[in-house]
């Protein structure tokens, strides 16, 4: 039996990554087959040597030129491109050459709180100034524009009298770690029924 490869973006931490590389460990039909990182030294890159998991580094010139790094993905044949913490937004020959199979987390309810500079504390720093009594994560697919493409799922968690944007952040993060990996693992289930 082939595996369902997915290749994962990230260039932070990688908290998420390692959650879902947990979640499929003993998944014999899925196979975490890359992680594409744009940051020399992000931790995800550590999580990727433990793991063995190969890691491409790749560099801005190329990534926005012509078909920038599409040949190279698309030699690992991914069912799913999955976004977790990467920033930035993806060249038009990269959403074209996968169509409907690029996804990824925002940790706010889109479409508040998205687009260009809206990542991490700015985030939920916007959340609190605003006074919103929930914020929560969106898994959406991803298209030309910043948090744009349409919803996948998207989960709430209500804001307390005095939380701050670490609190919040914390918050939120739960929220990644239990919903990201189930989602994909329902999406890859739809798409070998497709
Ligand atoms: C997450 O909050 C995700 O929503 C955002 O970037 C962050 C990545 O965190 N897109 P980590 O590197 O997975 O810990």
């Amino acid at each position: 039996m082939v595996p369902k490869n997915l290749i994962i973006f990230a260039s932070g931490t990688g908290s998420n990554a390692q959650k879902i590389i947990d979640f499929f460990r003993n998944d014999p039909t899925v196979k975490i087959s890359l992680i594409v990182c744009n940051k020399p030294g992000a931790g995800v890159l550590d999580i990727a040597a433990r793991e063995g998991i190969p890691t491409l580094l790749i560099e801005k010139e190329q990534f926005f030129r012509g078909n920038g790094y599409v040949d190279e993905l698309k030699a690992y044949h991914p069912r799913l491109i999955i976004l977790a913490g990467f920033l930035w937004k993806l060249p038009p020959a990269l959403v074209k050459a996968f169509p409907h199979q690029i996804i990824n987390i925002h940790p706010a309810l889109l479409p508040k709180y998205g687009g260009k500079g809206m990542y991490g504390h700015f985030v939920h720093d916007a959340v609190i100034a605003a006074r919103d009594p929930n914020t929560g994560i969106t898994i959406h697919y991803v298209d030309e524009l910043y948090d744009h493409g349409d919803y996948i799922f998207q989960a709430k968690v209500p804001i307390e009298a005095g939380d701050t944007a670490d609190s919040i952040a914390k918050k939120v993060q739960v929220l990644e770690h239990t919903h990201f990996p189930r989602v994909i693992s329902e999406l890859l289930d739809k798409t070998e029924k497709a």
